[in-house]
C-alpha cells in the first residue's frame, strides 16, 4: 500500500516541479524587461491609442487611465472599443476618461472621418500612439479599401496618412508627443521601391515559393515605421512635438492570429515560455515612450525595455527621403503607384 501511495505521491510530483521550474526560469528570463517607472498624473492630458481594443493597445490604454489620462479608443471595431473599456472600468472604477472611437487604417474616408470628429472635440492632443498592426500571410493577398498592400497600407500609410492630419492639434498639445510601435524586427527589412506593393512576393507566396516563417510585408512596414518616425522628428523639431519609436518585444497577443496556430504554443512551449512577454509587459516600453518626463525634449529615437536601442539597420537618408514623399504621393493620389 505504501508503495502505491508513493508512486501516485512521485506522477504528483513530476508534472508540479515542470511547472514550478518553468515559473522560475520565466521570473530569472524576464527580470531584464524592463518597467515603466513614471507615475506623473496624467489629468487634463488627452492621449490617442490606435488598436486600443486588444493586446499591447489595451494595456497601453489601461496604464494611461490609472495615471488619469483622458484615453480615446481608436479602433477598427467600436463594439470591441466598448468591451474594452467595460474591462477597464471594471478593474479601475475611478480611472481617467476613456472614450471609443471608430478608426479603420485601412480607409482614407475612416482615417478623415476619425480626424474631422477629434478637431469638433478637442482643440489639442498630447499624445498620438500609433499602436494597430497586422500581421497576415501574404499568400493570402489582402489589400486596403484603396488597393495598398495591408501590411504597408495599416502599419505605414494608414498612420501616416492619420498623423500628419493630426500635427496641428499636436502642435497645439506642446509639449506633445508621437510614439510609433513598430518592431525590432524593422532589421530584417528592405524596401523595393519599385515594389512597395509587393506583388512579386504576393505571386511568389501564391505559389508557395517564400519562407513562410518570414513575411516581408511585416517587416518593410515595421521598417517604414521607423523611417516615417525618423523624418517626421526633424520635420518637428523646435516644434515641441517629440517622436519617438519603439518595440515592445516579442508578446503573446492576438497579432500572430493569422500565423501561430494553437499546436505551434505546444510544440514551441519551452521557447514562448521564455521569450514571450504578456501583453502588459509589452506596453511598458510604449508608456515609457508615451509618459515618461526624463525623456522630454528627446526626438528621433528608437526604444526598447525602456531604454534607447542602436538599430543595426544600415539606415540611409536618401531612402528615408524616398520614403516620405512616395508616402506623401500615394496618400494624395489614393492608390498604388
Ligand atoms: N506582439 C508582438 O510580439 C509584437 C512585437 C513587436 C511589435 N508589435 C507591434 O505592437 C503593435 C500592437 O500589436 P499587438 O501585438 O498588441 O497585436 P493585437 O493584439 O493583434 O492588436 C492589434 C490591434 O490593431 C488593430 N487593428 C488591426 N487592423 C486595424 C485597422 N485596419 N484599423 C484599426 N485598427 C486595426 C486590431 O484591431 P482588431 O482587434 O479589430 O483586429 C488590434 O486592436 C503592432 O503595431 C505590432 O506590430 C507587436
Amino acid at each position: 500500500m505504501w508503495e502505491m501511495v508513493s508512486t501516485k505521491v512521485i506522477y504528483a510530483a513530476i508534472p508540479i516541479s515542470v511547472v514550478v521550474a518553468i515559473g522560475l526560469l520565466r521570473k530569472w528570463r524576464s527580470r531584464g524587461w524592463a518597467k515603466c517607472l513614471s507615475t506623473t498624473c496624467l489629468r487634463g492630458k488627452t492621449f490617442i491609442v490606435t488598436g486600443a481594443n486588444s493586446g499591447i493597445g489595451l494595456e497601453t490604454a489601461k496604464a494611461l487611465v490609472r495615471r488619469k489620462a483622458r484615453v480615446i479608443l481608436a479602433c477598427r471595431n467600436v463594439a470591441k472599443g466598448k468591451e474594452a473599456i467595460a474591462e477597464i472600468r471594471k478593474e479601475q472604477p475611478n480611472g481617467g476618461e476613456l472614450i471609443p472611437m471608430q478608426l479603420d487604417l485601412a480607409s482614407f474616408t475612416s482615417i478623415e472621418n476619425f480626424v474631422s470628429i477629434i478637431k469638433a472635440g478637442f482643440y489639442k492632443i498630447d499624445c498620438l500612439i500609433n499602436n494597430a498592426g497586422v500581421v497576415i500571410p501574404l499568400k493570402d493577398d489582402v489589400k486596403t479599401q484603396e488597393g495598398f498592400e495591408i501590411h504597408l497600407g495599416v502599419n505605414h500609410l494608414g498612420h501616416f496618412y492619420l498623423t500628419n492630419l493630426l500635427l496641428d492639434l499636436l502642435k497645439r498639445g506642446s509639449p506633445s508627443r508621437v510614439v510609433i510601435v513598430s518592431s525590432t524586427l524593422h532589421e530584417k527589412g528592405k524596401l523595393d521601391f519599385s515594389d512597395l506593393n509587393l506583388r512579386k512576393e504576393i505571386e511568389k507566396a501564391k505559389e508557395g515559393k517564400t519562407d513562410a516563417r518570414h513575411n516581408p510585408g511585416y517587416s518593410n512596414s515595421k521598417l517604414m515605421n521607423v523611417y516615417f518616425m525618423k523624418s517626421l522628428a526633424d520635420k518637428l523639431r523646435g516644434t515641441g512635438v517629440d517622436v519617438n519609436a519603439c518595440c515592445p518585444g516579442f508578446c503573446y497577443t492576438s497579432l500572430f492570429r493569422y500565423s501561430i496556430r494553437w499546436y505551434h504554443y505546444i510544440l514551441m512551449a519551452p521557447v514562448f515560455l521564455l521569450f514571450m512577454r504578456s501583453a502588459q509587459q509589452g506596453s511598458e516600453t510604449v508608456v515609457f515612450c508615451a509618459t515618461e518626463y526624463n525623456i522630454e525634449g528627446q526626438t528621433g529615437k528608437f526604444y526598447r525595455d525602456c531604454a534607447e536601442y542602436q538599430s543595426k539597420y544600415p539606415f540611409d537618408n536618401d531612402e528615408e527621403i524616398k520614403l516620405w514623399n512616395v508616402s506623401d504621393e500615394m496618400v494624395k493620389a489614393r492608390k498604388p503607384l
